[in-house]
């Protein structure tokens, strides 16, 4: 079941991205601030978090919102799966429930950063198996040979 956040869920969410072995501690501690944020006043702002439950356990979760300063173009600034449960498509349904969401919300562009490394190849070969188009790479972003790859997907035609 597919349902928005309450700040009960964050303990699990936090335990979940720490589980998959992806995230630096200090990207897992940022989610727990981002989500801190959300239910602090964020929401209010448009930003989006949902997760997917079964059986009463957080099995996986999105977090986006719209990129300030643009014309409807949107950030999809979290998606994880719990480690026991990849590869099942479970992503790819909280992908599309994303995209749809901010299209129901008037978005026009999502854009997904991520990293370069060898480490993240199945998660850029999974934004590519859903039609994002690779937009830039920023070579050293993150770290030295830790760049940035921006992915990037238009969810409304171009206008004209
Ligand atoms: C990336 C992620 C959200 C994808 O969710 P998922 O439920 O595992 O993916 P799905 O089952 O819907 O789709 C599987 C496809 O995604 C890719 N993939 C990415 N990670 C995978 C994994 N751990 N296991 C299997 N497939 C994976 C493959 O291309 C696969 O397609 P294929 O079977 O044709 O090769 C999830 O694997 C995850 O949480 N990864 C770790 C955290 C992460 O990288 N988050 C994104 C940070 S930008």
């Amino acid at each position: 079941m597919l349902r928005p956040t309450t700040p009960e869920d964050t303990d699990a969410l936090v335990e979940l991205t720490a589980g998959t072995g992806f995230f630096k501690p200090l990207e897992v501690e940022t989610l727990r601030e981002v989500l801190d944020d959300y239910h602090g006043g964020d929401a209010d702002l448009g930003h989006r978090a949902f997760l997917w439950e079964e059986a009463g356990r957080a099995l996986g979760y999105v977090y986006h919102a719209p990129a300030a300063m643009t014309d409807r173009s949107w950030y999809l600034y979290w998606i994880a799966v719990a480690a026991d449960q990849q590869g099942r498509g479970l992503g790819g349904r909280l992908l599309a429930f994303v995209e749809q969401d901010i299209r129901d919300n008037g978005g026009r562009l999502l854009l997904i950063e991520t990293s370069s490394t060898p480490h993240y190849e199945p998660t850029r070969r999974f934004y590519l198996k859903h039609g994002y188009a690779l937009a830039a790479t920023v070579p050293d972003y993150y770290a030295d040979g830790d760049g940035m790859v921006v992915f990037s997907k238009r969810l409304l035609p171009p206008a004209g």
